[in-house]
């Protein structure tokens, strides 16, 4: 669990607060955009908990909120007729420096940073409006899947 108030504060303005913010202001630039995707993380799945990651609350706490923020806010977009498509991505497990840390449990299948994004952009490039308002891993797939009008999603 997060030791102080300063540090489960800070994993809030880093991963939720900033991204849902920086889009809003992109959205009321009235530029037309396309798609938004919110790089959230399998940390943050509601439907396939990762029990096994100790020291994880903050940062799993923080992407989830992230998801159901970015929710709203397609929900709310597509009440508006705005077409933005809003998207939340998990981009498998990934060399980089975030990954340089022991963590308690085995991490199977670690992908380059070239592999994730090339995936991810397939990913993005197979989402219509419809599918505003989900989250998706980088194989374009998700694990225990809900159905959410229509769409299954990695929530
Ligand atoms: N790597 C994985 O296996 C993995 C898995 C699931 C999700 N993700 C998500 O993927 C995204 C990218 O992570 P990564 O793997 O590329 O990690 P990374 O190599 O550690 O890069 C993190 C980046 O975020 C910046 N950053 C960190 N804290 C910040 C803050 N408070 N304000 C502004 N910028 C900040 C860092 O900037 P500086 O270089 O200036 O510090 C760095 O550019 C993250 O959202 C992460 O949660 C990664």
């Amino acid at each position: 669990m997060p030791e102080t108030f300063e540090e489960f504060a800070f994993h809030l303005h880093t991963n939720t607060i900033g991204p849902i913010i920086c889009a809003q202001r992109l959205l009321q630039t009235n530029i037309p955009i396309g798609t938004i995707a919110f790089m959230s993380s399998d940390s943050g799945s509601t439907q396939n908990f990762r029990e096994m990651e100790d020291g994880f609350a903050a940062y799993a706490a923080s992407k989830a909120a992230l998801n159901q923020a970015m929710r709203h806010m397609a929900a709310e977009l597509k009440r508006k007729d705005d077409d933005t498509i809003l998207l939340a991505l998990h981009p498998g497990e990934v060399a980089t420096d975030m990954a340089n840390i022991d963590v308690g449990w085995e991490v199977e299948g670690i992908i380059t940073p070239q592999e994730s994004v090339s995936s991810l952009i397939k990913v993005i490039e197979s989402k219509g409006i419809q599918h505003s308002g989900t989250f998706w891993t980088w194989e374009n797939k998700v694990s225990n899947a809900v159905q959410h009008k229509g769409v299954k999603d990695l929530y």
